[in-house]
């Protein structure tokens, strides 16, 4: 053990907020398989507690700057990956304030913490929502940003607030504007798996297995070949090593604010996704046309030259069938592991090997954020220096 440990405190500790979801599970994955040490920082409002595999985790919330600022200085962070955040669209219509609360508000104090723990190297997890509408052409980082949805309007206000911060404060900043986050990983430990799910390609695998009996293609009428909405599914694996790279540049020497997309770079339709599910998995679904959602454009596809030229971008696993048998097989696990019920389920998660990792050294108990406000600030008094700005 005292090995492992000496080599681990010698690697750097990132912080990533939201590392108990979706995607922030799965750059956490990468991160350690990089050599860093992912801290993860997470309310679990929608993370699951087992993605938390490869480094501790502190049970917080992003709006709690007192916390985020205990939790760099005792986990010696070196930089910060922004995952945590509310990202349903059409919740984001019917809820606006509660998106404004939790992505703004919640950027709010985790900059505070950074802040005042002077840790000035942040990767922000941002959105195509950022740009609205904006016709049929691949969307480059020049396209107007004019989002059409709170959601949307919640991610284009952190950035700006970034930017701001970034030109007066010296804060640094990659900001990735993904566009479908989808597939699993190979390990078959981490993948979609979220309370309510909204996205296409889980909903569809969940209604194959009879989990959902609500499935509807949401929108058949849309100016699209096909009338289904297209979109860029880009693999979350590909968006972790983007991420790397971002991380790489950011200990490196740059500096100030920098935005990019980062996709998949070509885009399918809902009925060509449902074909591909149909030609992996033998099964189809019925048809079942639904109404358009809220918020929902006919047609989001990246250009990603900005981000093969600046972070040096190359999605290998990012065409349909990888993404489709990657999220198959983990749906697979998933319904297999349910099947077992509760006990089973969790040693079915369990690691064999002990953590090698150090308990979470901030000794405060977690508190939970009401629905309608922070949680209660922690009150532990500490001093912290090298506060940036
Ligand atoms: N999934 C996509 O296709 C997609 C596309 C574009 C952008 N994004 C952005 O990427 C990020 C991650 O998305 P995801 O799909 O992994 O979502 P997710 O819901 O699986 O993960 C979000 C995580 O953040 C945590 N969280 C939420 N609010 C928090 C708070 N106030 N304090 C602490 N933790 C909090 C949740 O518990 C969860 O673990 C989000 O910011 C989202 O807007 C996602």
């Amino acid at each position: 053990m005292g090995e492992v440990g000496s080599a681990l405190t010698s690697a750097k500790a990132i912080l990533v907020t939201g590392g108990a979801g979706y995607i922030g599970a799965h750059v956490c994955e990468a991160l350690a398989a990089a050599g860093y040490r992912p801290v993860t920082y997470d309310n679990l409002s929608t993370g699951r507690r087992r993605f938390v595999r490869w480094g501790p985790l502190v049970e917080g919330d992003v709006w709690d700057a007192d916390k985020v600022r205990h939790t760099l200085i005792a986990h010696d962070i070196s930089a910060v990956m922004h995952f945590a955040g509310s990202s349903v669209v059409p919740e984001s219509v019917r809820a606006p304030l509660d998106y404004y609360r939790n992505n703004v508000g919640g950027l709010f104090g985790l900059l505070g913490g950074m802040r005042e723990a002077g840790v000035n190297r942040l990767v922000f997890s941002s959105t195509c929502a950022v740009y609205g509408d904006p016709g049929d052409d691949p969307i480059t980082e020049a396209t107007p940003l004019a989002p059409v949805t709170p959601y949307g309007r919640s991610k284009l206000g952190c950035e700006q607030i970034l930017s701001d911060a970034s030109a007066a404060h010296g804060l640094n900043v990659i900001a990735l504007r993904y566009f479908n986050a989808s597939g699993a990983s190979a390990s078959g430990l981490i993948g979609e798996d979220r309370p309510v799910e909204t996205h296409l390609i889980p909903r569809a695998m969940m209604a194959l297995r009879g989990q959902i009996d609500d499935f509807a293609v949401h929108g058949t009428d849309y100016p699209t070949p096909d009338g289904t909405a297209v979109r860029d599914y880009v693999h979350v694996g590909d968006l972790a090593q983007g991420h790397l790279a971002a991380l790489t540049q950011l200990l490196g020497d740059r500096r100030g604010f920098f935005a990019c997309n980062l996709g998949a770079g070509r885009g399918h339709s809902v009925r060509q996704v449902l074909e591909a599910i149909t030609n992996h998995s033998g099964l189809r679904l019925p048809d079942a046309a639904g109404a358009r959602r809220a918020g929902d454009p006919p047609h989001l596809v990246s250009d990603i030259t900005l981000a093969r030229q600046a972070l040096g971008f190359a999605p290998r696993q990012s065409d349909l069938p990888s993404i489709v048998a990657s999220a198959w097989a983990w749906h697979s696990r998933l319904s297999a592991v349910r099947a077992f019920g509760g006990a089973a389920r969790l040693s079915a998660f369990r690691t064999s090997a002990p953590p090698t990792w150090a308990l979470p050294a901030d000794g405060v108990p977690a508190r939970h954020p009401t629905a309608h406000g922070p949680a209660l600030q922690d009150a532990d008094g500490d001093h912290a220096d090298g506060r940036w700005g």
